[in-house]
């Protein structure tokens, strides 16, 4: 097997764990959503998850200052929805009206649901300490909300450069980490 030298630009779409999610958030009343694709689990109960939101982006601030997002996970079908949250900026773009995202209110945060997802946590921020450094936010998931219809969820893997992997089949296998 001869490899080639893979530009290192390049690695985090080798790493990338996905799903893509959209990120919902409220400040002042406005509600809006953003792509995100870097993010990891930290610990399963309660569940911790770690997220890089830009500084760059209008959600950060959002983030930051209300403490506060939903993590919505969406599927294949909104592939469209999801790529256009990503390349447009809430500072400009009602994201919910023009990509014809549904907001449903959550049950423990102000930030809304995205009802098109098949999945939605709700998530507020408990640790900032990497945020200055890596623009970091720690969550803990204090709600979560699953369409029980949904068995093999076809979410979105980044691999980088607008390439997605699809996944949707679940295999068993004798593996000891529950
Ligand atoms: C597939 C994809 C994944 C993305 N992942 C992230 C991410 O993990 N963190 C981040 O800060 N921005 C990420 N972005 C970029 C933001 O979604 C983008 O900057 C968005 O316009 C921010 O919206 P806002 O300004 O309304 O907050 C991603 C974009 C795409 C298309």
């Amino acid at each position: 097997m001869v490899k080639r030298s893979l530009p290192l630009p390049k690695v985090y779409g080798l790493l990338e764990p996905g799903p893509v999610l959209l990120l919902s958030t409220s400040h002042k009343g406005r509600a809006n959503v953003m792509t995100l694709s870097w993010h990891t689990l930290l610990e399963f109960e309660p569940p911790l998850v770690g997220c890089v939101v830009s500084e760059n982006d209008f959600s950060f601030s959002a983030l930051r200052l209300t403490r506060q997002c939903v993590l919505n996970i969406p599927t294949l079908e909104m592939a469209t929805q999801v790529v256009g949250c990503g390349n447009n900026s809430g500072r400009s773009v009602d994201k919910f009206a023009t990509f014809g995202l549904t907001p449903q209110p959550a049950s423990l945060v102000d930030a809304p649901l995205i009802v098109q997802c098949h999945a939605n946590l709700e998530c507020q921020v408990v640790d900032l300490r990497l945020m200055k450094r890596y623009n970091f936010f720690v969550l803990e998931v204090l709600k979560a909300w699953v369409d029980p219809s949904v068995k093999d969820p076809r979410t979105l893997h980044h691999r980088g450069y607008g390439r997605f992997m699809v996944a949707g089949e679940t295999i068993t296998l004798p593996s000891k980490m529950r």
